[in-house]
């Protein structure tokens, strides 16, 4: 292994699968974070948990990394923990773990691309598509809000410039969509300069938002991130962040699929980000559908249990460096058992993943557990619960 445990720039994952004692399994920091890392298995099978766990290595002191996470299951706000737990400190060190949720992220209007744009506005006509984007390129200079849009349009069409029916068109969608979306506001933007930090972990949570809306949230932040560290990379002005970031996209078949809203940008970073420091971990249970070229630029990969053919098929594809042998036991793997493989290893190497210091977010439900504790709370609000029914959940 390249780096030792706890030494500057190394993640410790886990230890080596199937020796009595424990061998530490150590990637490379700075490999994984610049050259992308892909997370790859069935449902349930722990890729989350490793998530958390690399999370944690690169928060604690020997990395002190600027992580952030796009969380659709709001499953990493436990990370927070970190902040109580001692050994993450070290003389004026202090990793946070900050949450961010519905109400603290918002997408200024002026700042979408036309593209993003249009794609909050359903079911346009051709007509209407040509006039937005006309009056978006008219008004692109200036912070202009849904008002000042539909202002506009309204004077187009009583100047009798433009169609009524298209005018009003637009003006439906832009009340009904955009106004209305949480998103999308006229003035707020999420600031990437308290999003961002070394030794700071942000956690996007997704949970409220639409399919839709997740897409073009990826979308517009990772542009803004790409663009932000080109401008600090090159001294060019505007928006800038001036250290290496590290992404976590969970389901990222949903955002790195050809069909996505994300997937241009997430192409673009995917094959451009390193010359940038812009690092990238995708987490799916379908790599199939991820898009093989953006898989195939994940140059460490970690994969868990996966016994879907076409899964399989799809991951023999893109990581060359793992053999037939190797994948013939990824349906052999059980919870928390991965192969790792590419730059951030020798040889690929099979491995336990290591103990959340944390508790992790997405725990598989215990349902008679929580049925348990839902009748004992009704019980004590005065809500009678059968006897006999009490006979069943008494055993424990
Ligand atoms: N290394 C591990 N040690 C102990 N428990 C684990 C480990 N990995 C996963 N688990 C447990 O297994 C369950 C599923 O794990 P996890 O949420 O990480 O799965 P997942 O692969 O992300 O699933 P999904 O595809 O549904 O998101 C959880 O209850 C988790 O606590
Ligand atoms: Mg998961």
């Amino acid at each position: 292994m390249r780096k030792k445990k706890g030494e500057v720039g190394s993640i410790h994952a886990g230890f080596i699968l199937n020796r009595e004692e424990d061998i530490p399994v150590v990637l490379d920091t700075s490999l994984v974070v610049s050259e992308h890392l892909a997370i790859l298995a069935g449902t349930g099978s722990g890729k989350s948990y490793l998530a958390g766990v690399i999370v944690e290595e690169l928060l604690k002191p020997y990395n002190r990394a600027c992580v952030l996470v796009f969380d659709p299951h709001g499953e990493y706000h436990t990370l927070r923990e970190v902040e109580g737990i001692q050994e993450f400190g070290e003389n004026n060190y202090k990793p946070s773990v900050r949450i961010f949720s519905r109400d603290d992220i918002k997408l200024r209007l002026s700042e979408l691309e036309y593209d993003e744009l249009v794609n909050l506005l359903p079911n346009l006509s051709e007509k209407m598509e040509a006039t937005l984007n006309s009056i978006y390129r008219e008004m692109s200079e200036e912070h202009f809000t849904a008002d000042s849009l539909i202002e506009r349009l309204e004077e187009l069409r009583d100047s009798e410039s433009l169609a009524e029916s298209t005018a009003n068109g637009l003006i439906w969608r832009i009340r009904r969509y955009l106004k209305d979306m949480d998103l999308v506001d006229d003035y707020r933007h999420i600031d990437l300069k308290t999003l961002l930090k070394p030794g700071q972990a942000s956690i996007l949570q997704l949970t409220e938002f639409s399919d839709l809306e997740q897409e073009i949230l990826v979308s517009a932040m990772m542009k803004r991130i790409l663009k932000a560290r080109i401008n600090a990379e090159k001294g060019n002005p505007g928006e800038r962040v001036d250290y290496p970031v590290f992404v976590v996209i969970e389901e990222a078949h949903r955002f790195a699929s050809r069909d996505s809203r994300s997937y241009d940008v997430l192409r673009t970073i995917l094959s451009e980000g390193r010359k940038f420091g812009l690092g990238v971990c995708l987490i799916s249970q379908r790599p199939s559908k991820i898009d093989s070229d953006i898989l195939s630029q994940c140059m460490t990969q970690i994969i868990m249990r996966i016994v879907n053919p076409a899964d399989q098929e799809n991951i023999k594809k893109s990581v060359e460096s793992i053999g037939k042998e190797m994948i013939d036991e990824l349906p052999g793997l059980t919870k928390g058992q991965a192969l790792v493989a590419g730059v951030a290893v020798n040889t690929p190497i099979l491995m336990r993943v290591r103990k959340r210091l944390t508790s992790h977010g997405g725990m598989s439900k215990n349902a008679p557990a929580e049925w348990r504790r839902w009748t004992e709370k009704s019980e004590s609000k005065g809500i009678a619960v059968k006897k006999d029914m009490r006979l069943f959940w008494d055993e424990d």
